[in-house]
């Protein structure tokens, strides 16, 4: 287990165990790591011989005005945790590193459409950033498969569609979100929430699973994203959006479509906290 700071040296070291016929698997992250991250890793760890996480607090994804600057980084603690969990590399560059042009210059990847609804439409930039680092880590390290977490729904879609759009040779894995005892999905973000609103934030997951309920009882769609909107004020919380999409693709219902996601957002506090729920219901229109 090593820690890998310049891009020559990733290119060494993976390069040479590709040549050794060896399966790469890729973890990327922005650190502060938490069960849902130990997941991923253990995921990887199933589809190759080699693990490489990545740790990077990536500036191109954040707005003016968001977190960028107060984000958690807990660099040894992560590496204790990782070496749990038995990776082989971990590459945690400087900015610089990734950006040495700066982030002005810097190529960007736009993955059209599916970067402007939902967060992107609160977070306009976020997913050309998400997009372009994932794009450059997939290429640096060529990994065989990469693995995201399923809490970032629209994440994973966006770059399973950047992956296919542009050829990148790699699998993209989604893992399942991992849960505290009470629901709330975990987060690096969790950790900006005072202990009152801690007991509040479950009602992110209470309000998914009520919609999740109501759509398999044939609830329509706006009644049912404005039950959930309903619930999350009433917890305190402050919406940015609930909504019902085809899991797809993230386009609007149709009747006679199945595979249903509910995905929100909602500030409370300090903090801003995605989840989504995915439904299966056989409709009638
Ligand atoms: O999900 C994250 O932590 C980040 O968006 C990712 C995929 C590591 C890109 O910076």
């Amino acid at each position: 287990m090593e820690r890998i700071e310049l891009c020559g040296a990733l290119h060494a070291r993976v390069d040479g165990w590709r040549a050794a016929g060896e399966r790469l698997a890729l973890v990327p992250t922005m650190g502060n790591l938490h069960e849902g991250h130990l997941t991923l890793v253990r995921e990887a760890r199933a589809h190759a011989e080699r693990v490489v996480a990545t740790i990077f607090v990536n500036p191109l994804q954040f707005g003016p005005g968001e977190d960028l600057g107060a984000y958690p980084r807990t660099l040894e603690e992560d590496e204790r945790l990782l070496a749990r969990e038995g990776y082989d590399l971990l590459f945690a560059p400087a900015i610089d590193a990734l950006y040495p042009r700066g982030q002005e210059d810097q190529t960007r990847v736009e993955v059209p459409r599916l970067s402007d609804i939902l967060c992107g439409a609160s977070r306009p930039g976020h997913f050309v950033g998400v997009a372009t680092v994932v794009c450059k880590l997939l290429n640096m390290v060529r990994p065989d498969v990469a693995v995201f977490g399923e809490k970032d729904f629209q994440q994973l879609l966006v770059i399973r569609r950047m992956v296919e759009d542009l050829a990148i040779p790699v699998e993209i894995l989604g893992a399942p979100t991992v849960r505290e005892p009470d629901g709330l999905a975990m987060s690096s973000r969790n950790g900006y929430l005072s202990s009152q609103e801690r007991r509040r934030a479950p009602a992110l997951y209470r309000a998914l699973t009520l919609a999740g309920d109501a759509l398999r009882e044939g609830g329509a769609v706006d009644e049912v994203e404005g039950a959930a909107s309903a619930v999350l004020r009433e917890a305190g919380l402050r919406p940015d959006y609930v909504s019902v999409r085809r899991a797809s693709d993230l386009g609007p219902v149709a009747p006679g479509d199945c595979d249903l996601v509910v995905l929100a957002a909602a500030h409370l506090g300090r903090a801003r906290l995605i989840d989504n729920l995915r439904v299966l219901r056989c409709s009638k229109g």
